[in-house]
């Protein structure tokens, strides 16, 4: 053999080893089928949002848009799971079926403590889920209710449903009853009264009704776009409302404001759907809504957070609104055969006055730091441009924080999941005080023409002139969480199950790195 005839047989070998590993990761990829280690998602097939999120007793209830019997939207029924601390979840039977050509979408559950609704008894109140019936044969979305009389383990449809008919709806819906739907329903003490706030599938609005026995309604007004001041244009198409009271922080008298959610369909920073939020005042009957501030009212920048829906009966002694959403903005597309739609990682919600504007503030709930154990630790460092750190560090589902001061110019960049030529680049940039999440490199980002790009969101460094930021890495996903979470970006990622890597690099001036902390997160 010709030392020219090795040469090619080595290139061969060597080109044959890379194919190998390369079917390899993506067989293994396969096998896991990017099921996520410390996120949410069904056992089996198709969830889009959360919903009738609740606390009862110890247990936390999950609830979800599911499909029980297909890997896309369809034959739309509540999965159930429960959780004692929303870290680890254990999977219930379907909890409202898709039945008797009846869908049940989304809705909220909330307890009958005074068994107003006459489902439970005086004994033993009940508790209460309320949802959309949906007819795919002829397209009617009507308004149903269900009780649970075993503190939520099952659920009986009530037997005189809908709750709202079609025609109750009729003229207060463009579509005449088709897109009227997700209940949000609480009831409010100081009117003596339960509240129903639906949405208008298509339309920028939402309508609220009351009842004083949960199954007879009056509508009484209707909350539109034209009722926010502010709003930019282009945010069309309001569905999945959330609504509920917050404590002020940082205003100089104690101050409780009213939080909206919507999840517009079009017109989220990040292109497709995401979620705001409107503070204002309400009276049992009435929202009115302060005027939003467009920098600051959308609570996740990245492409994967929608239909956000938070917790009811919490009790007081812990006192938190937590939030979780659907991470999947793709529909059927991403790349996972056994299920699709995965839950965020659930967060924290909190008000807080800072500069005289009122900020959004969210972080991951603290039962996460239990599960973490520490890969690495340091505190003052220096990074210089052209100097890496943490490439010694391997992990796929970790929970990094990291506290700096970058000088004048300096960009601190993050790569996660990183390896071959993969990596998804987390930074935050002094010049523009952007903190941006860029996929383009992520691994697989063709099966979707949104699963690549950059989401950025301004991030200012807090009065010592210190950036904060936290980040969460799984299977599939990243969130990050900037400042005290007024900046949150969240996506799916799909890279390959052998990109493992992380680098921590600087550019265009020092970054003093205050503290640096990864943690594994292992269930
Ligand atoms: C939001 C949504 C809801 C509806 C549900 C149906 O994604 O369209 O408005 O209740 O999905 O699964």
């Amino acid at each position: 053999m010709s030392p020219n005839n090795v040469k090619v047989s080595l290139k061969q070998h060597f080109l044959s080893l890379g194919l190998a590993i390369t079917w390899l990761s993506g067989y293994l990829a396969k096998a896991q089928d990017f099921r996520p280690s410390f996120h949410f998602v069904p056992e089996r097939n198709w969830m889009n949002e959360p919903n009738g999120l609740i606390k009862i007793g110890n247990t936390w209830h999950l609830f979800f848009q599911h499909n029980p019997t297909g890997n896309f939207w369809g034959n739309i029924a509540w999965g159930h799971a429960t959780s004692t601390d929303l870290v680890h979840w254990q999977y219930l039977p379907i909890a409202l079926g898709s039945e008797d050509g009846i869908q049940s979408f989304t809705g909220t559950s909330y307890y009958d403590g005074a068994n107003d609704s006459g489902l439970g008894t005086s004994a033993n109140p009940p508790y209460l889920a309320f949802y959309t019936g949906y007819f795919p044969d002829s397209g009617v979305q009507d308004q149903r209710v269900a009780y649970s009389l075993d503190q939520g383990a099952t659920w009986t449809k009530f037997f005189d449903n809908p709750i709202i008919s079609r025609e109750q709806e009729t003229p207060h819906d463009e579509s005449g009853g088709l897109e009227t739907r997700d209940p949000k329903v609480f009831f409010h003490a100081p009117s003596n009264r339960w509240v129903m706030i639906l949405a208008h599938g298509g339309q920028n609005k939402m309508t609220f009704w009351t009842s004083s026995d949960t199954k007879q309604w009056t509508w009484q007004n209707d909350f539109t776009s034209g009722n926010i001041t502010g709003l930019p244009d282009g945010i069309r198409g309001w569905e999945v409302p959330d609504f509920f009271e917050l404590p002020v922080e940082g205003a100089s008298a104690p101050q409780m404001r009213w939080v909206m959610l919507i999840t517009p369909a079009v017109g989220s920073p990040a292109g497709g759907n995401g979620v705001f939020a409107v503070t204002g005042s309400f009276d049992g009957t009435r929202f009115i809504a302060d005027p939003v501030d467009p920098a600051t009212m959308w609570l996740d920048y990245g492409r994967d957070f929608d239909g956000a829906l938070s917790w009811e009966n919490v009790p007081a002694s812990d006192g938190r609104r937590i939030l979780a959403a659907v991470m999947n903005s793709y529909g059927g597309h991403p790349p996972t055969e056994t299920w699709k739609g995965m839950l965020s990682f659930p967060r924290t919600l909190r008000l807080k006055e800072i500069n005289g504007r009122l900020r959004f503030l969210q972080q991951p709930v603290v039962e996460l730091d239990t599960a973490g154990t520490s890969l690495t630790s340091m505190t003052n460092q220096t990074i210089l441009p052209g100097q890496t750190m943490l490439s010694d560090i391997h992990g796929r589902a970790l929970d990094i924080r990291l506290s700096f001061i970058p000088a004048p110019g300096a960009t601190l960049s993050l790569a996660v999941r990183k390896g071959g030529s993969e990596q998804t680049v987390i930074s935050y940039a002094q010049p523009d005080n952007t903190l941006s999440v860029d996929r383009n490199a992520s691994g697989n980002i063709s099966y979707d023409p949104a699963a690549g790009g950059v989401h950025r969101a301004a991030l200012s460094p807090d009065e010592s002139d210190v950036v904060r930021v936290r980040i969460l890495v799984d299977e599939c996903s990243v969130e990050v969480y900037g400042g005290e979470g007024q900046a949150v970006i969240s996506n799916l990622i799909f890279p390959s199950t052998s990109s493992d890597g992380l680098a921590l690099t600087a550019t265009g001036g020092n970054v003093e790195l205050e503290s640096v902390d990864v943690l594994r997160v292992s269930l």
